[in-house]
This record gives structure tokens, C-alpha cells and sequence, in this order.
């Protein structure tokens, strides 16, 4: 299965991420059931801090989804007045327990916090969403360790998809640590599902549709809803759209839904990347259990 950029003015193809995270997360069951074989459970721990309704669901889907995996989930839940040294004391302390492989810290956490600080205080070995300062260096210097999920998981689901990387015309909206600048990183990397010609816009280039017209890939990574429109996609262009911004519970994507008239192939408007963004996290949560056990 392959997408080839092509002029069309039909409706593009669509490339869910369902399919891409369930292939993982099959894997990863894989790697768990043959780790507690050996006689190891990997555990993913989790941090809540306050009582945002919000990211208390979050941490509840994913403490089910580790539980399904195999994955034992220790979870340490702190009152919304807890200070930096009690989140520093909780990380050091998973970070001291050698029967936990990986720490999830759920985003956003109370705002007299510094979600940061509490970063670098985490083991980057067990850091599960890969944002630790360590790993973007590991990144950067293409080592092994903790890869940033949603941007693994938008290599993903263009290899799953079928859609050519390797030498190809990459252009990303967005620069942010998140997203844009470590994707960017990522497949500019000489990997056959990556090996890309990568090209980062932002609000320092007015003229950005320049770029992102010629793009053959189209990331969107601004968190501005609605920014890419279809005269800023090439006919037949593959579109990612990775930037979404939430107003309470509706999601708004970068990428306006009329794309779809311009672009090949595109990612739907829910269950695109934020699916490949999950698996991505638990298989970090795997691998980390592996290296510490001495198999990755
Ligand atoms: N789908 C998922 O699972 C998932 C997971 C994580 C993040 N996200 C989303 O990904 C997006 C990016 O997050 P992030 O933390 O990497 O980035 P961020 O720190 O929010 O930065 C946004 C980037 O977009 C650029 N930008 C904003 N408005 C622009 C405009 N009008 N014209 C040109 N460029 C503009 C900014 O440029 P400057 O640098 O010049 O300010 C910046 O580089 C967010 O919407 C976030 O919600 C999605």
C-alpha cells in the first residue's frame, strides 16, 4: 500500500490512527507478556497533581490501558496545593525504585508548579513521553532512548500508511518543543521511514504558505485552529494535523476540514494522531522495562 502525490480534486484519502496505535499496542503486549515470562512486570507509574477533572480521566484511560497491557500502574495522586518538593519527592522516589520502569507526570499540572523543573528531576531512562532534556539531546545526536510520542507516532502513521518519507519534501508548521522542532529532528534522521528534506515555518516566517504550497508532507503544528487552509496545500499533498487546540472538551484542529478537497491523503479530524501519540507513550513504558533488564 502506498500514497503517491498527485493532483486530485477528490476527497483525500483518510489515515486514521486507530489502526497504526493498535499495531503497536500489540507489540507492546508482546514485549510485556515476554518480559513477565522472564519474571519481570513492567510498571508504568503515574503522577496526578489537583483535581482537574479533565486530566483525572486522562490518567484513569490510561491506567486501564497499561492494566490491559500487562503493565503494572502504581499512581501517586498529590492535592491541588502540593508543593515543588512534594512532586520532586515522588519523582525521586519512583525514580529510586528499581520495580518502576517508567513515570508518566499528567499535563497540565497546577499553576504554581513548574512542570520543568519536575522534568529534570525525573530519571530520563523512565521518562515515558520522552520530553526529558537528556532525551531531546539523545534525539538530537541520534541515540537511543525515550523518543517524544506524538512525533514518533506521526512517523508511524506514515509508514503504517504506506506514505514515502525518504527523500521527500517535509514542511512543518510550528517549531514547539512538543511537536514541530523534535519531528523535525526525527525525520531529518537517516532511517528509511524518515530521511526526509524537513522544512521548519513559524511566526517568524510571514510568507509561511511559500513553504507549506510546496510541501509533499504538510505537518500542522501550531495549535492555532483552522491556520491551513487548502491554498496553503500542494494538490495531492499528504497533510498531518498534529496541532490542536482544546476549548474545554471541543477539540479544534490546525487543519481546516476543506483541506480534504486539496490534499491526497490527510488525517482525520479526530482519532489521527492523538491515537499513535498513546501507543507511543506505552512503548516507551516497554522499552524502558527492557534496558533496565538488560534486553534493549
Ligand atoms: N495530537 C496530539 O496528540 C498532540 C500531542 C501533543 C501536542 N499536540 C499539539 O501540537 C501543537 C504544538 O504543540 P507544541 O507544544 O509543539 O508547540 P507550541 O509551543 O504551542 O508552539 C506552536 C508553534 O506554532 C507556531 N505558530 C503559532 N501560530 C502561528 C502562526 N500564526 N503562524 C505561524 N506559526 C505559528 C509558533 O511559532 P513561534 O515559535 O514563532 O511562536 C510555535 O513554533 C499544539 O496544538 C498541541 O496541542 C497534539
Amino acid at each position: 500500500m502506498s500514497v503517491s502525490v498527485s493532483p486530485t480534486t477528490a476527497t483525500a484519502r483518510l489515515l486514521p490512527g486507530k489502526p497504526v496505535a493498535e499495531k503497536i499496542l500489540t507489540e507492546v503486549a508482546e514485549q510485556v507478556a515476554a518480559l513477565r515470562a522472564a519474571g519481570v512486570t513492567p510498571a508504568l507509574a503515574t503522577v496526578l497533581v489537583g483535581d482537574d477533572d479533565a486530566s483525572a480521566g486522562y490518567i484513569r484511560i490510561k491506567q486501564r490501558q497499561a492494566a490491559e497491557l500487562g503493565f503494572a500502574s502504581p499512581h501517586v495522586h498529590l492535592p491541588a496545593s502540593a508543593s515543588q518538593q512534594d512532586l520532586h519527592r515522588v519523582l525521586a522516589d519512583f525514580n529510586a525504585d528499581a520495580g518502576v520502569h517508567g513515570v508518566l507526570v499528567q499535563h497540565p499540572i497546577p499553576g504554581h508548579l513548574d512542570y520543568d523543573r519536575a522534568l529534570d528531576v525525573l530519571d530520563p531512562d523512565k521518562d515515558v513521553d520522552g520530553m526529558h532534556p537528556v532525551n531531546m539531546g539523545r534525539l538530537a545526536l541520534g541515540l537511543p532512548g525515550p523518543l517524544p510520542c506524538t512525533p514518533a507516532g506521526i512517523e508511524a502513521l506514515l509508514a503504517y500508511h504506506g506514505v514515502p518519507v525518504s527523500g521527500r519534501e517535509v514542511v512543518i508548521l510550528g517549531r514547539g518543543a512538543t511537536l514541530g522542532r523534535p519531528l523535525a529532528m526525527l525525520l531529518a534522521q537517516k532511517r528509511p521511514t524518515a530521511n526526509a528534506a524537513v522544512t521548519v515555518v513559524h511566526t517568524g516566517v510571514a510568507d509561511w504558505p511559500r513553504y507549506t504550497r510546496r510541501a509533499e508532507i504538510l505537518v500542522a503544528a501550531a495549535g492555532v485552529p483552522g491556520i491551513v487552509r487548502p491554498e496553503h496545500v500542494r494538490p495531492g499533498a499528504v497533510v498531518v494535523g498534529g496541532g490542536v487546540r482544546y476549548e474545554g472538551r471541543r477539540l479544534l484542529p490546525d487543519v481546516d476540514e476543506s483541506c480534504a478537497e486539496v490534499a491526497g491523503a490527510i488525517t482525520p479530524r479526530v482519532g489521527g494522531v492523538g491515537p499513535t501519540t498513546v501507543a507511543m507513550l506505552f512503548r516507551n513504558a516497554v522499552r524502558a522495562a527492557q534496558r533496565a533488564v538488560g534486553q534493549g
